[in-house]
């Protein structure tokens, strides 16, 4: 399109939103800033549509005019799928950001897609009830963001991820026709789950502008530990001996290295040795209940007790209080914001099976030490999952630039680890464009065609986020 036709069009795109749900000159730089700083976005226009009837009349204006759309949340993806390009126009949808309705006897919510996370659940307790979805960026990501990258976070071991938390959507389609599936329902088998296909599509299907969710009881009791360990195999045979011991009620099992509490000390505000001795390994565990009198800390306690005489918990603490317990996920939350401070950082986001998490951590920190000594893995995450974020900082003193240029081969030698193990190359941040050539090398060709199929189906001109996931 030549740039005349194209002022045209933006024109009119802007005159559907208002001035309002215009962003320009300096204002629209957050929109094009990328968490990682991998990317830098650019577009023909920022536009932030007040409502589903505005949004589709976006969609179907460039669908008309065949102009590539880009699909925002709360810019907090760590793919880089809300990345924009110039050719196109970036739709963010912070702007929809209502409670459409919450029926606390269906235990559901229906919130539009520019909803901040916090925001959800705060609405959720306030009507005695939980959303469980629940993330370090959770005080800008937005429920489309989560349901479009599929988010997982620190509940997934009891609630699920996104994807699970899901009953109905309401999405924009590439033609700009607004499909209405927001169901609160439990049991629906009417054909094919549609709303599956946006879930994790990272904007490449459609616009995700509304949403029905599950609401589960309110925890009444809360009891959290952090305990130290000597191997990664102790780290996964507590696990099991939890997840026997407390079944549902396991809420969250994190992984915590040493290198991850040395760098929260060195560079976080306000943190203290979190246990009397240091130990190579840290597991961050919750369990959780609605019911007032489950007794939940003598149960933690038990199995604390058994698992020291068994030798496989060094030492631990469990929290007092709400404020040390919060004290407890800080250190958990600062370990992914305090990364950067040890310089590059190669990153992977990585799922195998439980029983396989020891056995790929201790392969790949080889591997990876043997191509380069002094290569520091900083595994941390979700192993309750069998999600582990490996990522590998640079050796101290090497040249950041240079190191980060090995980003690909790194990447490699991990992935094919993984993929040996059954495992994915992405557990729960999605492809976007940070991952799409791995996705292309990993992925089975009868898969790669059925996705490239879906895509063709519903996004025949081929609009919706060009060049992210296939
Ligand atoms: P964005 O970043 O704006 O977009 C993400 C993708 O979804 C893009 O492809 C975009 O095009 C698309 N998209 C956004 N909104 C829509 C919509 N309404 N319709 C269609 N497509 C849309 N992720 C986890 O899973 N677990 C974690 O524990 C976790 N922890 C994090 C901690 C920190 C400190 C940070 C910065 C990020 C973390 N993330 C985590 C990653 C990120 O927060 C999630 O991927 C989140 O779900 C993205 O939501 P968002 O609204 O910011 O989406
Ligand atoms: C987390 O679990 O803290 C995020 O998903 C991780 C990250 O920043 O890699
Ligand atoms: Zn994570």
């Amino acid at each position: 399109m030549d740039s005349v036709a194209a002022a045209d069009v933006v024109g009119r795109l802007k005159a559907v939103v208002g001035p309002k749900g215009v962003v320009e000159g300096t204002d629209a730089a957050p929109y094009f800033r990328e968490q990682r700083g991998l990317y830098r976005g650019a577009a023909l226009a920022v536009l932030r549509p007040a409502s589903t009837d505005e949004a589709a009349r976006l969609v179907a204006i460039c669908a008309a005019a065949r102009l590539p759309i880009y699909p925002q949340g709360g810019n907090t993806g760590l793919s880089g799928g809300a990345v924009a390009a110039k050719n196109g126009v970036l739709i963010n949808l912070g702007r929809m950001n209502r409670i459409r309705a919450l029926d606390a006897l269906n235990f559901t919510v229906t919130a539009e897609a520019g909803c901040v996370l916090a925001e959800l659940q705060r609405a959720a307790e306030a009507a005695d009830r939980l959303f469980p979805l629940s993330l370090g960026a959770e005080g800008s990501c937005q429920i489309g963001g989560n349901l479009s990258t599929n988010a997982g976070g620190v509940n997934v071991l009891r609630y699920g991820n996104a994807r699970e938390l899901a009953l109905g959507l309401e999405v924009v389609l590439p033609d700009g026709q607004v499909w209405n599936g927001l169901r609160g329902l439990r049991k629906n088998n009417t054909g094919y789950d549609l709303k599956q296909l946006f879930i994790g599509a990272e904007g490449t299907l459609g616009i995700i502008t509304a949403a029905t969710l599950k609401l589960f009881p309110r925890p009444r009791e809360v009891e959290t530990a952090l305990l130290g360990l000597r191997r990664i195999d102790d780290v996964m045979e507590l696990f099991a001996r939890a997840r026997a011991a407390s079944g549902d009620q396991l809420t969250g099992f994190e992984l915590i290295p040493r290198i991850g509490i040395d760098n929260v000390l060195r560079h976080g505000e306000g943190f203290r040795e979190p246990l009397a001795t240091k130990h190579p390994w840290y597991a961050l565990i919750e369990i959780s209940t609605s019911r007032g009198d489950a007794q939940l800390r003598q149960a933690l306690e038990g199995l604390l007790a058994a698992a020291m005489d068994a030798d496989l918990v060094q030492d631990g603490t469990i929290a007092e209080s709400e404020a040390q317990r919060r004290e407890l996920w800080r250190i958990r939350a600062a370990l992914a914001e305090q990364q950067e401070k040890l310089g590059g950082s190669i990153k992977h986001d990585v799922s195998v099976p439980v029983s396989k998490v020891a056995e790929f951590i201790v392969r790949a920190s080889a591997a990876v030490s043997e191509r380069l000594p002094g290569i520091r893995p900083y595994p941390f995450g979700h192993v309750g999952d069998g999600n582990i974020h490996f990522n590998l900082m640079q050796p101290s003193g090497a040249d950041k630039a240079v190191y980060l240029k090995r980003w690909a081969e790194f990447n490699r030698i991990v992935h094919d680890i993984v993929v040996s193990l059954g495992g994915s190359i992405s557990a729960e941040h999605g492809i976007g464009l940070l991952r799409r050539d791995e996705l292309a090398h990993y992925a089975a060709p009868l898969e790669l065609e059925t996705m490239r199929k879906v895509k063709a189906a519903l996004d025949p001109l081929g609009i919706m986020n060009p060049g992210k996931v296939i």
